[in-house]
């Protein structure tokens, strides 16, 4: 993917007929939000095929380039039909400061330019928080999907920035109910909350069929209900080298009584490399390189039970109803516990747990409302007519 590929900018208006065209900018920036932007421009693409429907939608996808490896971000615009962006910022990785400053500082003059009528943030990474900010500041509408998610855990940079984001946002489109309580918690007014349910289920279902033709298992010999999927990438759990070893010890041993498949984020790669952790003293212990989205749908489904940090590892689970261990004391995705299949763990009682799993002893759960596949159609309307009030209401001024 080419830094700064700036192909086109907005038209503003339809060719033929002169009305006026909804300009929306997209953003992109880290591994997780791929997969919230895909279905999104699926449904833009079909609601503009459909001739009654107005105004048009003409939409610019901005790449912070806040993840630049081939595994953590191109994999991902190729599996999921994700065209390649229009503008891409190569802001590249750096502490907190420096990653959000210098999004927001190549994000302005984009906005500037293209004076879209909606940014469009998702998720909670770094690059969802920079560009509402620039947006926020510039006067322009913002909307946020997978809005009013709390752990209220400030010690993660992931509750900083979903806090910011819906502060600023004028659209909150939510996964789950509990997510409209925090927000109306927090004195956000209703009209702007919206309940849409959870956009990645979207993408889910739609690669579905291509993770069952997944060639993963027979390339790692793996049998459905016969691995435990792992991933583990957060600070509080990779980045102290004492945590990181610990966690390692206990996954050799669980190995010992079954297959684990760990693909390793680079952040903990790079911590793993100092420790003297021998990996091949455990031969059902497989250390492998990062995998695309396909792949790790079909290691969701077909795990005997999943162990993570990451968020959406708790939804795909719940949807699939595989047991979900989260290494972490504290989620912002409680629903994924209250409906799914979900069950927080701790470092101390990781093997009991694990080991109640393995015995039988899994938890039951149910997919929350609207996980359905249609978030993203449900997202358009909300957008569109919002923006049709709004233009009437400044024609009635
Ligand atoms: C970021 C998000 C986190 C999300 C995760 C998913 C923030 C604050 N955190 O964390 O919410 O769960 O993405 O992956 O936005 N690196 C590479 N190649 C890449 C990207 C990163 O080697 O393509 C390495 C770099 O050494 C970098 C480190 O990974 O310093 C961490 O990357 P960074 O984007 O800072 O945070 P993540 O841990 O990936």
């Amino acid at each position: 993917m080419t830094e700064m590929n700036d192909r086109r900018t907005f038209i503003g208006y339809h060719r033929n007929t002169r009305m006026k065209i909804l300009k929306l900018i997209l953003v992109a920036g880290a591994r997780p939000n791929f997969m919230k932007i895909a279905p999104l421009i699926k449904a833009i693409r079909s609601y503009n095929q459909d001739r009654r429907h107005r105004p048009k939608i003409d939409f610019m996808l901005v790449h912070t380039g806040q993840h630049y490896d081939n595994n953590m971000s191109d994999i991902f615009f190729q599996e999921l039909g994700i065209p390649e962006p229009d503008i891409n910022l190569g802001v590249g990785s750096g502490s907190q400061a420096e990653q959000t400053a210098r999004i927001m500082l190549a994000f302005e003059p984009v906005c500037l330019r293209e004076k879209p009528d909606w940014v469009v943030v998702v998720g909670d990474v770094n690059s969802t928080l920079a560009c509402s900010l620039v947006a926020a500041k510039l006067g322009i509408k913002t909307s946020h999907i997978e809005a009013g998610l709390r752990s209220y855990d400030r010690t993660m940079p992931e509750e900083i920035n979903r806090l910011v984001t819906d502060a600023l946002a004028d659209l909150l489109f939510t996964p789950s109910a509990d997510a409209n309580l925090n927000l109306k918690k927090e004195g956000l007014p209703a009209r702007k909350i919206k309940l849409v349910g959870n956009i990645m289920i979207d993408a889910l279902i739609s690669r579905l069929p291509e993770a069952e033709k997944s060639t993963l298992p027979s390339q790692l010999g793996l049998k459905p209900g016969e691995f435990v999927y792992v991933t583990l990438h957060r600070p509080s759990n990779v980045d102290d080298p004492k945590i990181l070893h610990s966690i390692m010890n206990k996954l050799g041993k669980i190995s010992k009584k079954i297959t684990i498949v760990f693909p390793l984020h680079p952040r903990t790669r790079k911590m793993l490399a100092p420790l003297e952790f021998r990996a091949q003293d455990y031969p059902q212990l497989m250390l492998i390189e990062p995998i695309g989205y396909t792949d790790s749908l079909w290691l969701a489904k077909y795990a005997r039970l999943v162990l993570t940090d990451s968020g959406g590892l708790q939804e795909e689970t719940t949807y699939f109803g595989t047991p979900c261990l989260t290494l972490r004391r504290n989620t912002e995705r409680p629903v994924t516990i209250k409906i799914g299949t979900n069950q927080l763990t701790s470092l101390k009682s990781l093997e009991a747990d694990v080991n109640r799993i393995l015995k039988g002893k899994t938890k039951r759960g149910n997919v929350p409302k609207y996980w359905d596949g249609r978030t993203a159609e449900r997202i358009i309307k909300y957008l569109v007519a919002s923006s049709i009030k709004a233009d009437s209401s400044a024609a009635g001024r």
